[in-house]
């Protein structure tokens, strides 16, 4: 029996040296502390012993049994603190398999941080929200034709997904008066069939500013100073007509073209110019409705599609990809 038990304390210190984890240590400990161990088996082989044997072995079996536990569980230990200095080297080279952030998101930050330091503060509105805001508090009653142009999805408890950002407006109006100079980045859906360009999900930064005697100069102004600092170069801006029932005027406007600087390319079908931003001057009923008092006050908004613009600055050419989780057109703008 002493060689037996001599033999196995030499072969468990042995095999105790090879724990790395805490596998090997569950193993281990089964091996030799575990119910069908050997050690088990000459324990239970004590109800044949004498008297005197019995008192021999029975604290000797205790004693080596603790003294495994205690072995194994050192040796765990051990190889833990090894692992933790491996894991927190701060020398090891630093893996490239990393995220990167979506292209809506970079240009959207991009967009907004430019906008925080012309004085714009940052408002954002519920995506699932209601008629009021999202139609009627922008001068669209539930009968105006220009509705056909913004399906959405309604929902059973009668809301609806925001077909626009400009459904702050009203919100942003009543809960800071005038003056006032907001921005809102957002998720907006249409109940569109999707293509290269059309998207049921898609990204706007609605921007508004109200104060005394704002003119569309100021909105000329404002728009090229911030795709001034987007594009990194001088770009120039026009603006054509346009109609949406909460301005008046209506515009849409274009900017000069970003890849040929307005010489004309096939981007711009050689015109020089790339529709950009809806915009205009903030119709009168709207103000009222948001609780400003417009023979007072005048202001402009803007709807800048972020989609597009992340399109137009990655020259990504259609629109499903940014949806679509597809990695390989996902990743890549190495922006963390
Ligand atoms: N909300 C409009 C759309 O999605 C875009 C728009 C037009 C926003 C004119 C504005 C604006 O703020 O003044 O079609």
């Amino acid at each position: 029996m002493q060689e037996k038990l001599k033999d196995l304390v030499a072969r468990a210190t042995e095999e105790a040296k090879n724990i790395k984890n805490e596998a090997d240590y569950l193993n281990i400990k089964s091996k030799f502390l575990g119910k069908k161990s050997e050690l088990s088996e000459l324990m239970s082989s004590i109800k044949l012993m004498s008297t005197e044997d019995k008192k021999k072995f029975g604290p000797l079996f205790n004693k080596i049994k603790n003294e495994f536990e205690e072995l194994f569980s050192k040796k765990l230990e051990e190889a833990e603190n090894v692992n933790d200095k491996l894991t927190f080297d701060p020398t090891l080279p630093i893996s490239e398999d990393h995220g990167s952030l979506h292209p809506v998101t970079i240009v959207g930050r991009e967009v907004t941080n430019i906008l925080k330091d012309m004085g714009f503060m940052i408002f954002t509105g519920p995506e699932m929200d209601n008629e009021y805001y999202n139609f009627e508090a922008l001068n669209v009653p539930k009968t105006h034709p220009a509705r056909d142009m913004q399906d959405t999805y309604w929902l059973d408890n009668g809301m609806l997904l925001r077909t626009q950002t400009s459904s702050v407006q009203n919100r942003a109006m009543k809960k800071y008066g005038a003056p006032l100079r907001v921005c809102a980045p957002g998720r907006c859906f249409r109940n569109e069939d999707l293509d290269a360009s059309h998207e049921n999900t898609f990204f706007q930064l609605e921007g508004m500013v109200i104060d005394e005697n704002i003119s569309i100069s100021n909105l000329i102004y404002t728009m090229e100073g911030m795709l001034k600092e987007v594009f990194k170069k001088d770009i120039k801006v026009r603006l054509r007509p346009g109609f949406f029932p909460f301005t008046e005027p209506g515009f849409e406007l274009d900017c000069s073209c970003t890849i040929c600087d307005g010489k004309g390319c096939s981007t711009c079908k050689n015109s020089g110019w790339i529709e950009l931003c809806p915009c205009g001057m903030i119709h009168p009923n709207v103000l009222e409705e948001g609780g400003i008092d417009s023979t007072k006050y005048s202001g402009f908004a803007f709807g800048l599609g972020l989609t597009r613009l992340a399109m137009m600055k990655y020259k990504i050419n259609d629109i499903r990809v940014l949806n679509s989780g597809d990695l390989r057109h996902l990743e890549g703008f190495n922006v963390r």
